[in-house]
């Protein structure tokens, strides 16, 4: 009889650069204040690369760990996938460089798509291990995003910072790893968060330098109402391809892109904010880091256990967005899995009930909306 293969989270990784930026420092930078910071996007500090610090060298810091936390060393690895925005160079991709510097002997890719990178790239490992093609695979998401950010933009330089953290998975054949997932895009909105030079259509230049065209440009307000959208919505979806309700969910491990952002999503989920771990406050938004960072940091914290249930948001650059459902160690059976047998009628009748309060809340979103605007004017 076929017997399904699931990825197992087998170990986790991560590393921050020691050299921290607060509101206070950028007080003395640019027209901000800590309170504003604060306020509107709940970061207090953030980590800056230190001198030594490369993409591949915080890559393989984070990597390490997790190996050894898998029981594995580098020469079991079947293939290795780097998530980043921000490589050691436009070519070679960092993921050969990873290899190298691990002693791995497997084929090794760099995935970009923003800050839902590494989230697209645990969907990927996952695909792979669950066909059958590979066994061990590494999926890092590592950033030294402060190389694109104008320190005398206050738009962009309060929100980023640096960091990597990474996981192994292992096949299992209990339930496991990523039981959903959905992957987005929406290319129509590329000049919301963009980098206009330096790449084909626009080498760098002289002009370049002079206009700052090397650096992040971002329309926050068009990235805020998409992620603010996308959030719920995403996340809604990918639950309920698991078979599972958002009560169901024990933690929410959303991008760390705003806290606004993260509380507009609890709400719209109904679900309260306590479920939504948060560590923006010490990191900012580290990029394709953000999301496995955070998850590392909720282990480490004990804020999750064996056979746990955890949903996974990220959205960025593209722009993008990705989602997965997780469930970590080993644990019970989803639903999904015994819709034909026991409970049949308790999950269609939840389901509906879900239904009607979504339909609900989408009529009332205008006013909410409104009320929103009014509170922050
Ligand atoms: N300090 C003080 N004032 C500021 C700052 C600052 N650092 N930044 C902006 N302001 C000012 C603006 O100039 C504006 O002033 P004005 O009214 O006189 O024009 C006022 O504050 C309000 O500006 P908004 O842009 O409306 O501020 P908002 O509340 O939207 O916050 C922010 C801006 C934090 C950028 C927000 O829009 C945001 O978080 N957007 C989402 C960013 C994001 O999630 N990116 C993720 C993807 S990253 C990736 O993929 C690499």
């Amino acid at each position: 009889m076929f017997k399904e293969r699931y990825a197992k989270i087998s170990g986790w990784g991560k590393y921050v650069p020691e050299h921290v930026i607060t509101n206070k420092d950028l007080e003395k930078m640019v027209d901000t204040s800590d309170e504003w910071i604060t306020q509107r996007t709940g970061i207090k500090e953030r980590r800056i690369r230190g001198e030594n610090d490369t993409n591949s060298s915080m890559a393989v810091a984070a990597s390490l760990p997790a190996l050894e936390m898998a029981g594995l060393t580098a020469v079991d690895l079947d293939l290795i996938i780097v998530c980043t925005s921000s490589p050691d160079y436009l070519l070679p991709p960092v993921s050969s460089q990873v290899q190298d510097m691990l002693g791995a002997n497997c084929g090794a890719f760099q995935l970009t798509a923003g800050c839902s990178g590494w989230v697209y790239g645990l969907a990927t490992a996952t695909s792979f291990i669950k066909s059958g093609m590979y066994n061990n695979i590494l999926v890092v998401g590592s950033e030294i995003i402060s190389f694109a950010i104008d320190y005398t933009d206050r738009q962009t330089c309060v929100l980023f910072g640096d960091a990597a953290a990474a996981v192994v998975l292992k096949p299992s054949e209990e339930p496991s790893g990523v039981l959903s997932f959905e992957l987005g895009s929406d290319g129509s909105e590329y000049d919301a968060l963009h980098v206009y030079d330096g790449g084909s259509t626009n080498p760098v230049s002289a002009i370049t330098y002079e206009q700052g065209r090397h650096y992040i440009h971002m329309d926050g307000r068009r990235v805020f109402k998409f992620a603010s959208r996308v959030v719920a919505q995403s996340l809604k979806r990918t639950i309920a391809d698991a078979g599972l309700f958002p009560d169901d969910i024990d933690l929410y491990i959303p991008h760390q892109a705003n806290a606004r952002i993260v509380d507009a999503g609890a709400r719209l989920m109904r679900q309260p904010l306590e479920k939504f771990y948060m560590n923006i406050h010490k990191y900012g938004n580290t990029s394709t880091a953000s999301v496995p960072l955070a998850m590392v940091e909720a282990l480490e914290e004990g804020r999750l256990k064996e056979g746990d249930k955890v949903a996974m948001i990220a959205f960025g650059a593209g722009l993008t967005w990705a989602t997965v459902v997780v469930q970590l160690g080993v644990g019970e059976i989803s639903p999904a899995h015994s819709l034909f047998s026991t409970g049949r009628a308790q999950y269609v009748a939840k389901r509906a009930r879900e239904t009607v309060l979504d339909g609900v809340q989408a009529a009332l979103l205008p006013l909410y909306t409104f009320i929103e605007r009014i509170r922050d004017n």
